[in-house]
């Protein structure tokens, strides 16, 4: 890249350039009537111009004539005497001159002498006093015209006479069709900007609905065709999308349905096995397969998003949360604590969150003894909540892989905080849902913290 082509792209981005659509294209319209108006007004004014210097050329040549005619009509020495009496008219010189004060080459172009010359001969002069010569100096241009007249017998009479300046733009009427003309262009951009760029948010606004919720209305399929078509393209995919998450769903609820059979009879025949060590661990295997299976449910009826998403006040909702958690281990009551904002209305599927908040709090308490819940105040349109406590913490290269379903960390597995390591990837799921997201850190002073946002 040249030099000159870097400055040019650096001053291009200097330019404050708006960055959405509309307003990209409207700008480039504007740009483009300006330049056409400019270059409208510029024709129209040059023609103008050249219109009234012509009608002022003509004027000269009649108003020369007549004075010269007065004067030729009187004698050599009474001319002086004649030119003191004339009203040459405003701003205009007339003089007497024994020879033309004017050098040929000074001659006026052939057009515009042309004019002065035709409009002289409509003023009638007896054939003995028509002038000998006639010499013309000046452009319209330059403020005004010398004409002399030779006279048939001695002498010249020299008249230097104004040429007003040309006014284009003196016509109130042109003006005002100028403005209408301006401002009806501008709107009719404005209005087809609008209409053109208006779809294009309108399918933005619905791929983020969708990303939210797979159930989202779907697109109004009208409109100019192209619109229709990309609405049509978007709502096939949109019930791909939920057909594709509904057999999921049903495949995983057919499973987890169809396990639950032979895990009962599987515990059915274990109670005849004799040796009791046996028996017991053949028992409590398998009522961890019926709680993974249990688990396995609840997973996919999460994900298949029958609840109605409501106002709810997320401050009552996680003290909720911590209530039942003090409930359920009245051991740790005092070591779960809420703080922030008292109330904050949030939209959002109440069962599902408290569902997620849940999950979080519940591992705070069973791995770290305690939950610290915080619900700071908006910020950027997201709302940041933290769950904290004082535990061993996770293994930073784990921070993530906690999220995958099944996944639990080796120490955790014993019978005391076995869970089924689907806990995580059930609250992500849902805040994923709501358009937010949750992530795990380890916090300086040990423990965990659980991060979530949700929009605002
Ligand atoms: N606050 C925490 N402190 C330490 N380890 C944690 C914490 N939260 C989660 N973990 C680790 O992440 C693993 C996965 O958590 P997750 O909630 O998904 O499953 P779980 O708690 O084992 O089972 P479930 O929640 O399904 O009953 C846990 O087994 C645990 O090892
Ligand atoms: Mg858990």
């Amino acid at each position: 890249m040249s030099g000159t082509e870097a400055g040019w792209r650096k001053a291009w981005r200097i330019i404050p350039w708006p960055t959405s659509l509309g307003a990209r294209t409207l700008l480039t319209l504007l740009l483009g009537l300006a330049l056409v108006q400019a270059a409208g007004l510029t024709i129209h004014a040059l023609d103008r111009i050249g219109l009234q210097h012509e009608a002022e050329l003509r004027n000269i040549g009649m108003r020369a004539m007549g004075i010269y005619r007065s004067v030729v009509a009187t004698s050599v020495a009474e001319r002086p005497a004649a030119l003191k009496e004339l009203d040459p008219g405003p701003g205009a010189i007339v003089s007497l001159a024994d020879a033309p004060p004017l050098e040929p080459t000074e001659l006026t172009p052939q057009g515009l002498a042309g004019i002065i010359r035709a409009n002289m001969t409509l003023v009638p002069v007896r054939p003995i006093n028509r002038p000998r010569d006639i010499i013309l100096r000046g452009q319209p241009w330059d403020g005004s015209v010398t004409i002399g007249y030779r006279f048939p017998d001695t002498g010249w009479l020299i008249l230097n006479m104004p040429v007003p300046p040309p006014r284009p733009w003196h016509s109130p009427t042109f003006l005002l069709a100028f403005v209408l003309m301006t401002v009806a262009a501008a709107g009719l951009s404005f209005w087809a900007v609008r209409r053109l760029t208006g779809p294009v948010a309108t399918l933005a606004a619905a791929a983020e609905r969708l990303g939210r919720d797979v159930n989202a209305a779907p697109l109004p399929e009208d409109g100019p065709d192209e619109v229709a078509r990309a609405a049509v393209a978007f709502n096939t995919m949109a019930s791909r999308i939920r057909r594709f998450v509904q057999d999921r769903t049903f495949l995983l609820s057919a499973i987890g349905h169809d396990l639950r059979t032979p895990i009962t009879r599987l515990k059915l025949r274990a109670e005849f096995i004799d040796d009791d060590e046996l028996r017991d661990k053949f028992l409590a295997d398998l009522d961890e397969l019926d709680a993974m299976v249990a688990a396995t449910l609840a997973f996919g009826r999460d994900t298949a998003d029958a609840e109605p998403a409501v106002a709810l006040d997320l401050g009552s909702l996680l003290r909720t949360v911590l209530d039942e958690a003090g409930d359920a281990r009245p051991e740790a009551a005092e070591r779960l604590v809420f703080e922030g904002v008292e109330h904050f209305t949030f939209h959002g599927r109440s069962l599902a969150l408290k569902r997620a908040f849940t999950n979080l709090v519940s591992n705070a308490v069973k791995y770290g003894g305690s939950a610290h819940v915080r619900l700071a105040p908006p910020a950027d349109g997201m709302i940041n909540i933290t769950v904290e406590d004082d535990g061993p913490g996770v293994p930073p290269d784990q921070l993530e892989r906690v999220f995958d379903p099944f996944y639990r960390i080796e120490d955790s597995r014993n019978r005391e905080t076995g869970g089924t390591g689907l806990g995580l990837p059930i609250a992500r799921n849902i805040f994923r849902a709501h358009g937010g997201d949750v992530t795990l850190g380890n916090r300086a002073e040990g423990g965990v913290r659980a991060t979530v946002t949700l929009p605002a």
